[in-house]
């Protein structure tokens, strides 16, 4: 694959400051940073000749050196430590200082789902590209879940978790989604949850992969937008609302896509809520799509650059509309507004949200489960084991106890000093 200087700069956004696993010790900082494109957790360790006090600064430095190396720290490498931002640095590769945790993950009854779902294991999966943070593009031999589509090997987008920090909305997005119906025209497929095949435990799911891109990747300056998918948005979203009793919270171009009959489909419920239980006006899908038909008519996203509460879906209903000149549509930008305007009109007649059997529930994240850590003498050497209910557990403990682990480690998704090359 031939790769961009861009990329190099996307790829460089994956770095992210994870844990705030900060040690002032002899004027040593110390970070632990998640590259989510290589799966891995580094320890950067700066040890600069004089204190430093500003740990925003020194948290640059740190990130700003492993971004400069991080794709050429071979296996095995768990860190590196430098005294000078522009100097060189040595390589930590013992295991004490390995710091990748391992999520101490629950069990497929803790989903508490009172009907079948399917199962696959991470060992079977084959990743056929990174669609973003720990999402990826997978396939595996056999037919989906849903019904209807046999085929050899099944595409399907895959949404996990490798560290705690941010599992939660997975969790609780899987629970969501897991619950809603497959053969919904216009909600993309739900179609497995993930096990580790050493534990058990699960890691993330699968949903079908609709290709050709978002609405938001393929705007409307080149796919033209119709209004027959408003029309089918707006249908979705009253039946997520009044249906299922969930908002969706997160109602944007980016997480619309089209299927190859021409269906609009709704994903990413990472923000969806009960309504019976956590309702914010904030965030009413109302809103959420007043904001993208604006935003798929007229590229303006500046709207919702700011915090919910300071989004105001009344004031862009007040405005004129002007089309961006690129983007094209199959019906004037007036007929999309009358659309919009009767149904914000019959919604806010509506009376509010009354649950039904037919509204979805889930639980909330439970307790983590019950397993063996270590206990260690002063060097560091196991004498036993003691029960816990930790979150996650620090890798070089399984090793110390001989267990098996997956290892979520991977290439990096390209080369940078291939890359400069080839732009140059
Ligand atoms: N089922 C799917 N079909 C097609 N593309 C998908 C699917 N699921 C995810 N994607 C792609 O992966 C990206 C990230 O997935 P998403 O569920 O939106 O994660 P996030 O919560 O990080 O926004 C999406 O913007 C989309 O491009
Ligand atoms: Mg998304």
């Amino acid at each position: 694959m031939n790769k961009t200087l861009q990329d190099i700069n996307i790829q460089n956004m994956n770095i992210e400051l994870v844990a705030q696993m900060f040690k002032n010790y002899q004027s040593n900082v110390l970070f632990h940073l998640e590259d989510f494109d290589q799966r891995r957790t580094f320890a950067v360790t700066y040890a600069p000749p004089t204190p430093v006090e500003d740990t925003e600064t020194t948290e640059d430095i740190c990130i700003n050196k492993l971004r400069k190396h991080v794709d050429q720290l071979g296996d095995g490498v768990f860190g590196i430590r430098f005294s000078e931002p522009d100097g060189p640095f040595t390589l930590l590769t013992e295991r004490k200082h390995d710091a990748t945790y391992a999520v101490n993950n629950y069990p497929l009854s803790a989903l508490k789902l009172n009907f079948p779902v399917k199962t696959i294991y991470l060992s079977n999966l084959t990743e056929l590209d990174r669609l973003g943070h720990q999402v990826d593009l997978v396939s595996y031999q056999g037919p989906p879940s849903v019904t209807g589509t046999a085929s050899q090997a099944t595409k399907v987008a895959f949404k996990y978790w490798f560290i705690e920090n941010g599992m939660f909305r997975k969790w609780y997005e899987l629970n969501s989604w897991s619950r809603l119906p497959r053969d919904h025209p216009h909600i993309v497929p739900f179609d497995s949850v993930v096990l580790d095949p050493h534990t058990g435990g699960i890691v993330g799911f699968t949903t079908l992969y609709i290709p050709g891109g978002t609405l938001h990747d393929t705007n409307a300056t080149t796919r033209p937008f119709r209004l027959q998918w408003f029309r089918q948005l707006l249908s979705v979203v009253d039946d997520l609302n009044y249906r299922y009793g969930m908002m969706h919270q997160d109602i944007a171009a980016r997480n619309l896509v089209v299927d190859e009959n021409d269906n609009l489909r709704i994903f990413d419920f990472n923000y969806s809520i009960m309504i019976e239980e956590h309702y914010t006006p904030d965030r009413d899908d109302i809103k959420g799509v007043i904001f993208t038909l604006y935003e798929i008519i007229t590229l303006d996203e500046r709207f919702r650059e700011v915090p919910h509460e300071k989004q105001d879906a009344e004031a862009v209903l007040g405005m004129k509309w002007e089309k961006h000149p690129d983007v094209k549509l199959d019906a004037d930008v007036e007929e999309f507004r009358n659309v919009l305007d009767s149904w914000v009109r019959e919604r806010k007649a509506k009376e509010f949200f009354k649950p039904t059997n037919t509204w979805v529930r889930w639980p909330w994240m439970p307790e983590p489960p019950t397993v063996a850590l270590p206990t260690l003498d002063r060097d560091g050497k196991l004498t036993g084991t003691q029960m816990q209910a930790p979150c996650a557990i620090l890798r070089r403990y399984l090793v110390l106890m001989g267990q098996k682990y997956w290892n979520w480690e991977r290439p990096a998704s390209y080369n940078l000093a291939e890359a400069v090359a080839e732009d140059e």
